[in-house]
C-alpha cells in the first residue's frame, strides 16, 4: 500500500534507472524517461507545478462504502466493512493545462482515486474513460508518441503516425474507438484497463479489471451540443452540483476467465465475464486547497494493500515510473 513516501518499489526501479554504476556517457535514458520527454515535446511541457499529462483536472472529496460481495475476491482491508474517506481527481487528456473540456483531444477523460486507509496509508486507482490502451508495451507507446510528434514536421506523403497506425491495427482501433463528450464527469464510466490479481481470505486468487459506472447513468452530448458548452463546462458542473447533488458511482471488478489475456492492455474481455461489485463511491464536495493538493500528490496505480497485486502487464508496471518523473518535474 502507499504512504507519503513511495513505498511499494524503490524510486530507482520505478524510474527504470540502471542501478549499476555507469559513467554519464554510458547512462542511456530508459524507455519511460523517453516517453515522458516526448510527452513534454507534444504538450510543450514540463510546466512548473503541473502534471506532464492529464494536466487539467478537478479535485473532490467523498466517501467509499464497500459492498459485501467485495470479500468474495479480496481480503484488502478497505474492501471489508468500514467506509473510507476518498479524494477523486477527474481530468482531461493531454498535458495542456488550458485545454477546453469540449476539445476532442481531451477525450479520454481520467479519474484518479485515493482511498485513505488510515495511519497515513492509502491505495490509489488511476482510470480512463476508454476501456483499452492503444499498445501493449512501453516501447510501442514510445514509438507511437514519437510518430505523433514527428508527423507535425514531416513532409513525407505518408506521415509517421499514419504509417504507425497502418502497421498497428490495435492502435488504429484505439484511435477510432468511440470517445463521446460526457454531459458530466458524473455521467461517464471509467476503466482500470490494466488487470490486477485479487486474493481473498481463503487464499483464492482471480485476475480482474476495475470498472466504475455512474449510478445516474451514462449521459453523453451530441457534437453540436458539446461545441456549444463553455471551455470549463465539466470542471464547473461537478464543483457546482456539490454538496446538494452528490456524484455516485459503483466500483466493480470484471473477472478474467482462464485463457483471457491479463497482461495486454489492448485486449477488451468479452462482456459476459462475471462482474463483482466492490462498493459505492460517493463524491460529496470540492476540495478546498485543490491546487496545492494536486501539485503535491502523485497517484500511483501500484500503491496496493495486501489482497491486491499487480499483474505482469508491462504498461501497468511502467506507469509509476512515468508518474514519478512527472512529479519530479513539477516539484523542481
Ligand atoms: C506506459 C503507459 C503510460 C504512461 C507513460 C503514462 C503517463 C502519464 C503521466 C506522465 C501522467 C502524469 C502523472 C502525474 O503527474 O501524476 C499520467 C497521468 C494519468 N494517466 Fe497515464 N500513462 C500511461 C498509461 C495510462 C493508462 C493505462 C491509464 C488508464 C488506465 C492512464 C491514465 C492516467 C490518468 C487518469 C492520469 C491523471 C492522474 C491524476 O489525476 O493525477 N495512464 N499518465
Amino acid at each position: 500500500m502507499g504512504s507519503k513516501t513511495l513505498k511499494y518499489l524503490p524510486l530507482a526501479l520505478l524510474l527504470g534507472f540502471n542501478i549499476n554504476p555507469v559513467s554519464a556517457e554510458q547512462a542511456e535514458k530508459s524507455t519511460v524517461e523517453k516517453i515522458v520527454d516526448v510527452q513534454h515535446d507534444l504538450f510543450k511541457g514540463p510546466r512548473e507545478g503541473l502534471r506532464s499529462n492529464h494536466t487539467k483536472g478537478v479535485v473532490l472529496t467523498g466517501v467509499f462504502h464497500p459492498a459485501e460481495s467485495a470479500r468474495q475476491i479480496t481480503s484488502a482491508a478497505h474492501l471489508q466493512q468500514q467506509s473510507s474517506p476518498i479524494v477523486v481527481r477527474f481530468s482531461n487528456a493531454t498535458g495542456f493545462p488550458e485545454i477546453a473540456d469540449n476539445d476532442p483531444k481531451g477525450l479520454a477523460k481520467g479519474m484518479a482515486m485515493r482511498i485513505d486507509l488510515g495511519d497515513e496509508e492509502y491505495t490509489d486507482m488511476v482510470l480512463s474513460s476508454v476501456p483499452r490502451f492503444p499498445v501493449a508495451t512501453p516501447e510501442a507507446f514510445l514509438e507511437m508518441l514519437t510518430a505523433v510528434r514527428d508527423s507535425a514536421t514531416s513532409e513525407a506523403e505518408t506521415k509517421p503516425i499514419q504509417q504507425f497506425l497502418a502497421d498497428n491495427p490495435k492502435a488504429k482501433h484505439f484511435v477510432e474507438y468511440p470517445k463521446p463528450f460526457p454531459a458530466s464527469f458524473a455521467n461517464l464510466s471509467y476503466h482500470g484497463i490494466n488487470a490486477f490479481k485479487f486474493t481473498n481470505s481463503d487464499g483464492e486468487s482471480v485476475y480482474g479489471r476495475y470498472i466504475v459506472t455512474p449510478l445516474d447513468g451514462v449521459k453523453t452530448l451530441e457534437k453540436a451540443d458539446a461545441e456549444a458548452q463553455n471551455e470549463n463546462y465539466l470542471m464547473n458542473e461537478i464543483r457546482e452540483r456539490l454538496p446538494e447533488q452528490a456524484a455516485e458511482f459503483r466500483l466493480s471488478v470484471q473477472i478474467a476467465e482462464p485463457g483471457d489475456e491479463v497482461n495486454d492492455a489492448t485486449v477488451i474481455w468479452p462482456d459476459d465475464r462475471q462482474v463483482v461489485e466492490l462498493g459505492t463511491i460517493v463524491i460529496e464536495a470540492p476540495m478546498a486547497d485543490a491546487a496545492e493538493y494536486e501539485k503535491a500528490t502523485m497517484f500511483n496505480p501500484l500503491a496496493l494493500p495486501e489482497g491486491i497485486e499487480p499483474s505482469s502487464d508491462p504498461i501497468l508496471l511502467a506507469r509509476p515510473g512515468a508518474y514519478a518523473l512527472s512529479f519530479q518535474h513539477r516539484m523542481d
